[in-house]
């Protein structure tokens, strides 16, 4: 659409800017292809503000409106020359109605612009990924009520530590993702607010309608300080972070279903497996591998944003065109991940006999007796030691017998003196140590159960909080289609 030197892209850069070796690295168009459509809606809102402040003509404003219809229609991949899809989309529009499309850019700059599209854009991705760790939430408190009473093995330095259940374990895991769901929607608040109308940095003689041109396009507010709204990334950093983290939890979830597939204390379905192309009789955990990896990236992403931004003085500068694509690349596979272990999960069985035979591996009820000697009246450091000794005395997990004569010793009196032989046969029971531990947030099935309903009830707060988010979003898409086509 846009021509070469003395036509439309002629007119807005200017000869003096229009060629020269650097220009494909100085452009950003393929890039933007992200942003294309968030650029035609800034567009649009931008010359119904212009034209319902009397600042440019309504036919002029009809015509442009139309122009970008045409441009729509044509697609990212028509657009040609220029630095980036702002620039591109302009020229393109000027090609169509003449000098007059030039008006289009009054009262702005790409600096506002640009910083208003990445927003816009970014805020449909943070909803779909907010998407897909709610589905993962919800798959894990599915999972988990099916498995109150599943006994397994519990770790600390990956050395069996104390039974707990598949319950227990899986909430572990939606309390984190909850809370990378809670602070996905606060970075959400952040990126939506408006930039647009600050200009390049320092704002604009027209009268412009900042708070109308925000309406228009959804935001809850506009950005207050003009050389803050058209520079600022920390909402760039903000999202990142809140991703990153999110990506973490999800490489500990994957990394524990990886160990857990090699002990054999899960099985993941085959459509999360993936086999050998030598071995054929191995099934291994690929998918979870790469969400695993998914964490890498985007610490790498994070890294690459931050350093960008570090030391930037005020106002825009040109590395901010590097910036965005930080976000973008990791939201897309952070949600991707998400999903990935969401359906790993709702898919996995759990084999009840393999997790209560480990469930009591390598003494793990050892602190479960010690408690009881404790809850009898020893001090808890005596009790441990006496539990210790019987370990050091026993293969694997001692028999009542041995702890009364470890008692013997070392208390100079029975065991039973302070505890029955039923009571200690029961704490050394993994099912009845588990049931035990009703403390709140403990693994005992009552206090699982209380956890559940906790986390389904956030869980329907926070889906309803990403529906409104959605449903005003596509109610400002609507009331901006009307305003376009009022004129149109
Ligand atoms: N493509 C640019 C970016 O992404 C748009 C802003 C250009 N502004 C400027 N002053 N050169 O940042």
């Amino acid at each position: 659409m846009a021509g070469e030197d003395g036509d439309s892209e002629g007119v807005i850069r200017r000869d003096r800017f229009s060629g020269g070796p650097a220009r494909g690295f100085m452009s950003s168009l393929a890039a933007d292809e992200r942003i294309f459509e968030a650029d035609l809606a800034v567009d649009r809102a931008h010359v119904v503000m212009l034209a319902s402040q009397d600042i440019i003509e309504s036919e002029v404003a009809s015509e442009i409106l139309a122009a970008l219809d045409e441009v729509e229609a044509a697609g990212h991949d028509s657009l040609s020359g220029g630095e980036d899809v702002h620039e591109a989309i302009e020229a393109a529009v000027i090609d169509i109605v003449g000098p007059d499309g030039g008006k289009m850019h009054t009262a702005r700059s790409r600096n506002d612009e640009v910083a208003t599209c990445i927003r816009y854009r970014l805020r449909e991705d943070v909803l779909s990924a907010l998407d897909a760790a709610l589905a993962l939430r919800e798959s894990l408190l599915e999972t988990a009520a099916e498995h109150t009473e599943t006994v397994m093995p519990g770790y600390t330095h990956l050395q069996p530590a104390q039974p707990t259940t598949v319950a227990h374990f899986l909430l572990s895991y939606e309390r984190a993702v909850a809370r990378d769901c809670a602070r996905l929607m606060c970075a959400y608040e952040r990126i939506n607010q408006s930039p647009l109308g600050s200009a390049a940095f320092a704002g604009t003689p027209f009268d412009v309608n900042r708070e109308l041109a925000a309406d228009l396009l959804g935001f809850d507010r506009v950005m207050e300080n003009s050389m803050d709204a058209s520079a600022t990334r920390d909402f760039l950093a903000e999202t990142l972070s809140a991703l990153t983290t999110h990506a973490v939890t999800l490489s500990g979830l994957a990394e524990d279903l990886v160990i857990f597939s090699n002990k054999g204390l899960v099985e993941l379905s085959d459509d999360y497996s993936s086999t050998s192309s030598i071995m054929p009789q191995k099934k291994n955990p690929d998918t979870m591998e790469l969400v695993r990896a998914v964490a890498g990236d985007a610490v790498g992403e994070l890294t690459g944003l931050l350093t960008t931004l570090k030391g930037l003085p005020r106002a825009y500068n040109r590395d901010l065109q590097r910036a965005h694509k930080h976000a973008f690349r990791t939201v897309d596979d952070v949600g991707e991940a998400a999903a990935v272990a969401a359906g790993a999960v709702a898919s996995a069985a759990w084999p009840e006999d393999e997790l209560a035979a480990a469930a009591g591996d390598g003494f793990s009820t050892a602190t479960g007796v010690a408690d009881l000697l404790a809850m009898a009246g020893l001090p808890f450091r005596t009790a441990h030691e006496v539990v210790a000794e019987a370990a050091a005395r026993s293969e694997g997990t001692p028999d009542v017998a041995t702890l009364d004569a470890v008692a013997t010793d070392v208390l100079g009196e029975s065991l039973f003196t302070h505890v029955t032989a039923e009571a200690v046969e029961a704490a050394l029971d993994p099912t009845e140590s588990v049931a035990s531990r009703d403390s709140v947030g403990g693994p005992a099935p009552a206090a699982v159960e209380a956890t559940l309903s906790t986390a389904r009830d956030e869980l329907s707060d926070d889906a309803a909080a990403v529906a409104d988010a959605r449903d005003s979003l596509s109610a400002a898409a609507e009331g901006l289609d009307e305003e376009v086509s009022s004129y149109v």
